[in-house]
């Protein structure tokens, strides 16, 4: 089939369709591009761009051949009920991600580093009292998950000066980063790191991975910046940590509820900085360029971009 196919597509965005739609339409005119709420027959679709769809969409997609998570995350994908069998599941890689998680977690880091933290709280009781400047090459950043986002993460903190090393599932080779692998090694990463960055993928072994046992393996005083999945974390075990003073912080962008409770401990906990899931958002452009070229490639029956392997989940 040739590259400007009509193929007939569908857009689920949580309310983003329209966006969606106009850059798809610029990208492929030839295709025919549904939003969620236009009038459709789901036996005619052939591939799916889906982010939070609705409950049990993909029941009537009978004929669809890939479908595209528009996020770095496929979870919302991977849990949902009817998901088709044999069809290539797809997530964006980088898609403009990477260069926001830097920004992010350099700030976050620096935070912790420069002992931002400490200055807030100074400032809070009229204090005005200088401390030493630490040496970033003695701070060491541990980083969780070495894929597009954490990878690139560590070798810019790594190119800062930071100590950086990384923990991955599969042992990586990354320039100026210290990498471990495997669940036997991770008591030994978690030993020999000050801010820890979560970047892994939700998956069965990931959810609930940092608890209290896990955590307490931090040196003491180490801080915690995750912006990958709240659920990676137990969050009442993170608040007992930082309150018996053994976690000295936690910059979170994610929680277990988004949007989190207006109750929830985490608003006004003295050691918590947060952010409403903004660390690293999509950028359509790049979206929709790797999206069309993963269409072409599953066309020609070669392995897309970004494929999700349903074993190990991510
Ligand atoms: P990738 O799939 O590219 O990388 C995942 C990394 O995690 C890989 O290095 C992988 O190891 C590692 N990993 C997975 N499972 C395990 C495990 N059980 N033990 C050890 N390591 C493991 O993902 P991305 O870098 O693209 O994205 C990471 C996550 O960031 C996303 O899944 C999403 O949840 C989150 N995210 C958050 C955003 C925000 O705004 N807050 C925005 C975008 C993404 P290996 O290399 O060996 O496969
Ligand atoms: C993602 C996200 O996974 O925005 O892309 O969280």
């Amino acid at each position: 089939m040739p590259a400007s196919a009509p193929y007939k597509i569908l857009i689920a965005a949580q309310g983003e369709e329209q966006r969606w739609k106009e850059a798809m339409t610029a990208r492929l005119p030839d295709a025919t591009i549904y939003t969620q709420d236009e009038n459709y027959d789901p036996a005619e679709i052939d591939f799916a761009m889906l982010w939070k769809q609705p409950q049990g969409m993909m029941k009537s997609l009978a004929n669809v051949r890939g479908i595209f998570s528009l996020g770095a995350g496929v979870e919302h994908v991977l849990s949902a009920p009817f998901l088709p069998k044999n069809v290539p599941i797809v997530r964006l890689e980088d898609a403009g991600m990477a260069q926001q998680m830097v920004e992010y977690h350099t700030y976050a880091a620096l935070h912790f580093m420069r002992d931002f933290d400490h200055y807030m709280r100074s400032q809070n009781n009229g204090d005005w009292h200088p401390r030493d400047v630490a040496e970033i090459g003695h701070f060491r950043v541990g980083v969780m998950g070495l894929g597009a986002l954490g990878a690139t993460v560590a070798t810019h903190l790594s190119n800062m000066g930071f100590a950086v090393s990384g923990w991955s599932r599969r042992m990586k080779a990354i320039e100026g980063v210290t990498t471990f692998a495997g669940a036997e090694t991770l008591d030994e990463f978690l030993g020999q790191t000050d801010i820890l960055i979560c970047l892994l993928p939700r998956t069965g072994q990931t959810e609930g991975l940092l608890d209290s046992a896990r955590l307490s393996k931090l040196p003491a005083n180490a801080a915690i910046i995750n912006a990958s999945r709240g659920a990676m974390i137990v969050e009442e075990d993170l608040l007992r940590l930082l309150d018996t003073g053994h976690l000295r912080g936690a910059f979170l962008d994610v929680a277990v509820n988004e949007p989190l409770p207006s109750s929830h401990p985490f608003w006004n906990h003295p050691k918590i900085r947060l952010t409403p899931h903004i660390a690293a958002a999509t950028r359509i452009g790049p979206a929709v360029d790797q999206i069309a070229e993963n269409i072409s490639r599953i066309d020609k029956g070669e392995t897309p971009i970004g494929l999700v392997d349903l074993n190990i989940g991510y």
